[in-house]
C-alpha cells in the first residue's frame, strides 16, 4: 500500500505539530524492539495496525490472534507499552493535551456554542432522535467541515462514512463544499464510504477503518446509523443479550479508534417508544436504542427534535463537561446552518 501520492493531510515530518501529536505508530515499529516481522504481519492481519492498538488490548485477547502464543503476547505487550505512554500522568499534562484537541464545526453557530466549539475529536458523539430530525443531515455537513483547516473549525482530515440505511447522498456534500469554498471533487475524494449490510459486517468494517487511519490522516468517522442493523439482525427478547454483547464490542472498537487516532466519532441512533416507562413516562416518551451499553459508550449524547419548518432543536443530554443546554439550528439546502429569524 506504499502509495506515492501526496496526502494533503499528512504534512511532512516535524512541520505540522498537530500531526505529530496525533500520528500513530505503525505496528511494524515493534520490529525495532525485537518482535519478528512475521509476528507483526500476523497482528496486522488480525486488525492491529498500530502499536497503540496492540498496547490497548488485553493479553487474553491478543492470544486469540492466530500464531500468537501467550508468551509471545506477553513480550509483544511489554514492548508495545514501552512505546505508548500508558501509566499515570499529571492533570497539567492532560489539560495541555486536551487543549490541543480540536472541535469540528457543525455548520450552526448555536450548536457549536453549546458544544464548546463543535464535535469533539477523540470522543464518541451520539445523535439520537426521531426520523427527519436531521441526524443524517448533520453527518453530511460534518463529512465536509472535518476537512476544513483548524482555523476554520475543521479537523484537517478525511472522513470515513459507514452507512447502514442507504441514505448517503454525495450531492448534499457538494452543496456544503461550495458553501465553504472547497473544491467539490476533492471533498468527495476525501470521503471514504462503505455500506454495511449486517451487524457482523459493520464491525468488520472497523478493521479496515483502522488500517486506513494508520495510512492517512482522518479526522472523522461516521456510523449512520449505529443501531439499525442490530434491530434487524437480533430480534426478540431471546436475542437481547447477544445483541448487547455485539453492540458493546462494536462501541468499544469505536472508542479505541477515537483514542488511537484522535478522530471524532459520530454515531446516529433512533428512538423507540418506551415500553417499560409505564404511566409516568408521558404520552410520547421515546428513548434511544441500545440501553445502558449505548449510554455508557457515548461521550456526549445529543437529542434532536423537530421545531417549526426547517428548524430543529438539539439538546445536550449527557456530557462529561458541558452543561445541559439547547440550541436551534436549521437544515438548509447548503447543510446545517442558522434558523431563519
Ligand atoms: N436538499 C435539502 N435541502 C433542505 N433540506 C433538506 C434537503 N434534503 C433533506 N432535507 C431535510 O432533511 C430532513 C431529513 O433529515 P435527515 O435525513 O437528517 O433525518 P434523520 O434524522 O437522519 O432521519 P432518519 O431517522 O429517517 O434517518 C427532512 O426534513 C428534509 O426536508
Ligand atoms: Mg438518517
Amino acid at each position: 500500500m506504499a502509495s506515492q501520492e501526496q496526502d494533503p493531510f499528512m504534512g511532512e515530518g516535524g512541520e505540522d505539530e498537530d500531526t505529530l501529536i496525533m500520528a500513530p505508530l505503525l505496528v511494524e515499529k515493534l520490529q525495532e524492539a525485537g518482535i519478528s516481522s512475521s509476528d507483526t504481519k500476523k497482528l496486522r492481519e488480525a486488525g492491529y495496525h498500530t502499536v497503540e492498538a496492540v498496547a490497548f488490548t488485553p493479553k487474553k485477547q491478543l492470544c486469540t490472534v492466530k500464531g500468537i502464543s501467550e508468551a509471545k503476547a506477553e513480550k509483544i505487550l511489554t514492548e508495545a507499552c514501552k512505546m505508548v505512554p500508558m501509566g499515570f500522568t499529571t492533570a497539567t499534562e492532560i489539560h495541555s493535551r486536551r487543549s490541543e484537541l480540536v472541535h469540528i464545526t457543525t455548520g450552526s453557530t448555536g450548536l457549536d456554542t453549546i458544544l464548546g466549539g463543535g464535535i469533539e475529536t477523540g470522543a464518541i458523539t451520539e445523535l439520537f432522535g426521531e426520523f427527519r430530525t436531521g441526524k443524517s443531515q448533520i453527518c453530511h455537513t460534518l463529512a465536509v467541515t472535518c476537512q476544513l483547516p483548524v482555523s476554520m473549525g475543521g479537523g484537517e482530515g478525511k472522513c470515513l462514512y459507514i452507512d447502514t440505511e442507504g441514505t448517503f447522498r454525495p450531492v448534499r456534500m457538494l452543496a456544503v463544499a461550495e458553501r465553504f469554498g472547497l473544491n467539490g471533487e476533492e471533498v468527495l475524494d476525501n470521503i471514504a464510504y462503505a455500506r454495511a449490510y449486517n451487524a457482523d459486517h459493520q464491525l468488520q468494517l472497523l478493521v479496515q477503518a483502522s488500517a486506513m487511519m494508520a495510512e492517512s490522516r482522518f479526522s472523522l468517522l461516521i456510523v449512520d446509523s449505529c443501531t439499525s442493523l442490530y434491530r434487524t439482525d437480533f430480534s426478540g427478547r431471546g436475542e437481547l443479550s447477544a445483541r448487547q454483547t455485539h453492540l458493546a464490542k462494536f462501541l468499544r472498537t469505536l472508542m479505541r479508534l477515537a483514542d488511537e487516532f484522535g478522530v471524532a466519532v459520530v454515531v446516529t441512533n433512533q428512538v423507540v417508544a418506551q415500553v417499560d416507562g409505564g404511566q409516568f413516562a408521558g404520552a410520547d416518551a421515546k428513548k434511544p436504542i441500545g440501553g445502558n451499553i449505548m449510554a455508557h459508550a457515548s461521550t456526549t449524547r445529543l437529542s434532536l427534535r423537530k421545531g417549526r419548518g426547517t428548524s430543529r432543536v438539539c439538546k445536550i443530554v449527557d456530557s462529561p463537561c458541558l452543561p445541559e443546554a439547547e440550541a436551534i439550528f436549521a437544515i438548509n439546502a447548503n447543510g446545517i446552518g442558522e434558523p431563519e429569524e
